[in-house]
């Protein structure tokens, strides 16, 4: 069996996989990258990108309609859903062929095909053609998650969706149940519901978006109170069954059953790991219990020539995540001291508005006993946010309290997503408050809310009053 020699094989190309071969190319290592699908992953191809692409969509609808109160009113909107799913299609299909163009400049060698690993240093290649085996110095894992289905859901019923179909909008049902109010229910519930869908979301929690700050979730709850039909929280969905052309679903909320029927289902649960059928039990990785392979702070297995990133190790499924991790995983093969540890990483929910965070939340403050000051800036206060009609937002600042470093950002908001990139590099760099309030923002924009939170955390922002603090405050 003839084994062909590479330095580094990268197994998956999602954001984190393509990134890493890209740059492990860019430093001179000869490089596969293996890939059983289109390239870009779930992220490019049935994730980050098609929702946002549906997303722009549904709130160009939405600010059409809400416009009218000032002065131009726009007719209902006539949706073409082959035309709107052609259009995202083709950008998924832009930015798959422009990775593979840019591989190509790189002399990264694309395999399409499905990885096995034998043992410790070689992987079998099975392609169309036929399969191949392949040596390497390093390996890194980068194959990624799925949605996770509970069995109890799992009916092998078209009308029981993933986010994977959710995104192929083959039709806007009239009553749509989301079952998860994280990220994915968030955002499609969103989509669906702003396309002419009756969306009812179940979220099993207390609260929707559970990871984020609850005054800063609450103006998203509030603007989806007004697009859902209904949000109940406290509801945990315990079983589905088939009824002719409906789903029939069984969910309790505070302590009461309902039983109910459904157009279609969205689950929208959490992900799980796609670590099965890899070989891992060849090599000396290690998974956790959950299936997820387990890392250090290096991104290194407990196999010392094989790497994990992204999905695949856990934490935060974002792709953002992933290519740091790529990036830190090719420094290490590269003998730099790289690592994962104290990095921050944004958390962003594309919903309308947007919610965006970085650094520490203050529940995770609280949690952990850790003293801060809060220092928030209302959007009512900002020129650039009632120019835009948009006036339901917040700027956050959590602040150490004797160092004046600020260690978490929290926006929501217009645009909270892009301006959330702003918090990441001032906390990256120790940034003080002081810091945030002496750099002069542009006027008129949204970013002037991240000064004006410093400036209220000193007691002189200028368009809200706050008490001044004496000096020795
Ligand atoms: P998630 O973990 O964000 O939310 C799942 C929610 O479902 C939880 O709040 C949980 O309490 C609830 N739940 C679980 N079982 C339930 C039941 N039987 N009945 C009612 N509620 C139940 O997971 P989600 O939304 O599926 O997203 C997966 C991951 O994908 C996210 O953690 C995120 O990392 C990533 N993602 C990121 C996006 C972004 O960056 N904008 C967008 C979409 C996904």
């Amino acid at each position: 069996m003839e084994k062909i020699k590479t330095e580094v094989i990268v197994v998956g190309a999602g954001p984190g996989g393509y990134t890493a071969a890209f740059y492990a190319a860019d430093r001179g290592k000869k490089v596969i990258l293996v890939e059983q699908e289109r390239l870009g992953g779930v992220c490019l191809n049935r994730g980050c990108i098609p929702s946002k692409a549906l997303l722009h969509a549904a709130k160009i609808i939405i600010e059409t309609q809400e416009f009218s109160k000032n002065g131009i009113q726009f007719g209902p909107p006539q949706i073409d859903l082959e035309k709107l799913r052609s259009w995202k299609d083709s950008i998924l299909l832009k930015l798959s062929q422009g990775v593979g163009m840019l591989a190509q400049r790189r002399n990264v060698q694309v395999i399409k095909g499905r990885a096995y690993f034998e043992d410790s240093k070689t992987v079998r290649i099975e392609t169309e053609e036929g399969q191949k085996f392949y040596t390497y110095d390093y390996a890194i894992i980068s194959v990624g998650s799925k949605p996770a289905m509970p069995r109890a859901f799992d009916l092998g019923n078209p009308r029981i969706m993933t986010s994977t179909e959710a995104l192929n909008v083959e039709d806007i049902p009239e009553n749509l149940l989301v079952i998860g109010g994280g990220y994915i229910g968030m955002e499609l519930g969103t989509v669906y519901s702003i396309l002419g869908s009756k969306v009812v979301l179940a979220e099993a929690l207390p609260s929707i978006l559970a990871g984020a700050d609850p005054d800063l979730a609450k103006p998203v709850a509030a603007r989806a109170k007004k697009n859902f039909q209904e949000i109940r929280v406290g509801a945990k969905v315990k079983d589905m069954s088939t009824a002719g052309k409906k789903i029939r679903v069984i969910m309790e909320v505070d302590g009461q059953t309902k039983d109910e029927l459904y157009d279609k289902v969205l689950v929208a649960v959490g992900r799980a790991s796609n670590s099965e059928n890899l070989g891992l039990e060849n090599t000396l990785v290690q998974l956790d219990e959950r299936g997820f392979i387990k890392v250090n702070e290096h991104q290194q297995t407990d196999d010392p020539n094989i790497y994990a990133i992204g999905d695949i190790v856990g934490g935060a499924m974002l792709a953002h995540k992933a290519t740091k991790e790529g990036r830190i995983a090719v420094e290490v093969i590269c003998g730099e001291a790289s690592t994962f540890e104290d990095i921050i990483i944004p958390a962003v929910v594309f919903t309308e508005p947007e919610l965006a965070w970085c650094g520490l939340t203050e529940a995770e403050a609280k949690s952990k006993g850790i003293q801060v000051e809060v220092s928030k800036f209302p959007w009512a206060a900002s020129g650039r946010a009632l120019t835009f009609d948009k006036i339901d937002g917040m700027t956050k600042l959590i602040v150490e309290p004797e160092t004046e470093r600020v260690l978490g950002i929290g926006i929501v908001g217009h645009n909270a997503g892009e301006l959330i990139a702003e918090g990441v590099v001032l906390i990256e760099m120790g940034g003080t408050v002081r810091d945030l309030a002496e750099c002069v923002h542009p006027h008129p924009t949204l970013s002037e809310t991240l000064m004006e939170a410093a400036e209220a955390f000193y007691g002189y922002a200028t368009h809200i009053y706050t008490r001044p603090k004496k000096p020795s405050e």
